[in-house]
């Protein structure tokens, strides 16, 4: 029992420290390298549409727990009724559409993270 207990701490370390040491410029990087995220290619991050809706503000407007979800599986989270898949098909007039067209990049846990403190550094001024 004892053994467990500290197999889950030292997890639990571990993903704190992930955490930690999450960094937006790395996850910029990915998002804009063709040979890693590629997300460039589908996403302004102010508010401008290309492919993709413009991502600045999206952690304004999603959960952080919504977001997580969305960049790990994005046809998974497109197929729920989560209430913000539910608003951003409204947003995108694609209550229709089938599959989602976000493209998911191999993504481990660490670009996860970077991603997210990156996203997080995306304000829009108010208007
Ligand atoms: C082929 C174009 C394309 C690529 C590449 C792409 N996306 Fe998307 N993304 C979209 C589209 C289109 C949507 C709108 C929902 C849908 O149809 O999937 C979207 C939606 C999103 C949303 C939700 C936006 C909101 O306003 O609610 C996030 C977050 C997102 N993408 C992140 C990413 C990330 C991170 C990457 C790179 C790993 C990426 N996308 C790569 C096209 C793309």
């Amino acid at each position: 029992m004892k053994k467990y207990a500290v197999l889950i701490s030292f997890g639990f370390l571990l993903f704190s420290i992930d955490q930690a040491l999450a960094d937006a410029a790395r996850g910029e990087k990915f998002f804009n390298d063709v040979q890693g995220g590629n997300c460039r290619t589908c996403h302004l991050v102010d508010d401008t549409k290309l492919i993709g809706p413009g991502l600045g503000n999206l952690m304004v407007r999603h959960s952080e727990e919504w977001v997580r979800q969305f960049i790990t599986d994005p046809q998974k989270t497109w197929e729920t009724d989560h209430p913000e898949t539910i608003e951003l098909k409204k947003r995108v007039r694609a209550t229709n559409r089938q599959f989602a067209r976000c493209k998911k990049a191999p993504m481990t846990a660490e670009i996860e993270n970077d991603l997210i403190e990156y996203f997080k550094t995306l304000k829009l001024d108010a208007q």
